[in-house]
């Protein structure tokens, strides 16, 4: 794993969590410049990757309608590129692995989420827009670990209908889903002054929909609190809108991650401040 274009804010720190913040932000350079892991965490990583494998092998043969954009490449896209822009059709029957595939994070990001959330031990975990659950894998995996708790947001219809029915297994009292707007679950917990150690933020890629998002999150995430964004060179849109969250007030620390294969950073990390 190794780092590129690596955006760094780190401020005088005046905090009664001033060490707890440190140690974050040193455990999340150390994860994700080397990841040097131990023999459990290899023993781990490995029976992850099994896990994904047969749970993309095992989902249902099935179809689904979405909305298909074009880039500036003329390449199909599953998401918008600009504000406002039209899909360029709907697609009536992709299948189901195919958009999992296209839409889920890759292995060795997920590898990324689980080493950092059993790592620093968080416990309030929330992830926006679960998809069909592939990430939600590795969270509830890492949360094996600390013991922690995870809710998970995710909009469309269908897409959550099929995740209740692959995750019937784990709704327990430490894993709540949401089938409902990131913005309205984020509101409801802000009310219940809820707070949050471990932020995946993998919902809605509108520019507007992010940075609302992010001002509740920012209130409810605890001091040396994580928030992960993914995709953030996707779109001008997310472009944009990284970059903003990035010189938020509060945010102490900033870095872009890329793993695997990818030659441009896919996903953004912030720490709160105090
Ligand atoms: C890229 S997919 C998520 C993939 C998933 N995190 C994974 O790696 O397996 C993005 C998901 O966010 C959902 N979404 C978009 N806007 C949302 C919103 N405002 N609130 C909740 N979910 C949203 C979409 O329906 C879609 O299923």
């Amino acid at each position: 794993m190794n780092i590129f274009g690596a955006v760094r804010k780190e401020r005088f720190i005046k905090s009664k969590n001033k060490m707890e913040i440190i140690k974050t932000v040193f455990t999340v350079e150390r994860t994700i410049r080397y990841a040097l892991l131990s023999k459990k965490e290899k023993d781990e990583i490995y029976s992850l990757e099994r896990k994904r494998e047969i749970f993309i092998r095992n989902l249902p043969d099935i179809t689904i309608s979405h909305k298909i954009y074009l880039d500036k490449k003329g390449q199909e896209r599953y998401g918008r590129i600009y504000p406002d822009q039209k899909p360029q059709r709907i697609s009536q029957n992709t299948p189901l692995i195919k958009w999992v595939l296209r839409s889920s994070i890759p292995h060795s990001y997920g590898i990324l989420l689980y080493l950092l959330i059993s790592r620093l031990n968080k416990v309030a975990i929330l992830e926006l827009g679960t998809g069909i659950g592939v990430s939600t894998l590795y969270l509830l995996e890492a949360m094996k670990r600390t013991g922690g708790n995870l809710d998970s947001i995710e909009i469309w219809d269908a897409i959550a209908k099929l995740h209740m029915s692959l995750f019937k297994g784990h709704s327990n009292k430490k894993y709540n889903f949401f089938h409902a707007r990131s913005q309205d679950v984020l509101s409801t917990l802000l009310q219940s002054k809820r707070s949050l150690d471990f932020v995946f933020h993998d919902g809605s890629h509108q520019y507007k929909d992010v940075l609302a998002d992010m001002r509740i999150i920012m209130r409810l995430l605890k001091p040396a609190g994580i928030v992960v964004f993914d995709d953030i060179n996707i779109s001008t849109q997310m472009q944009a809108a990284w970059k903003e969250i990035s010189l938020m007030q509060g945010v102490i620390y900033a870095t872009t991650i890329t793993a695997g294969d990818n030659k441009f950073p896919k996903m953004g990390l912030i720490v709160r401040g105090s």
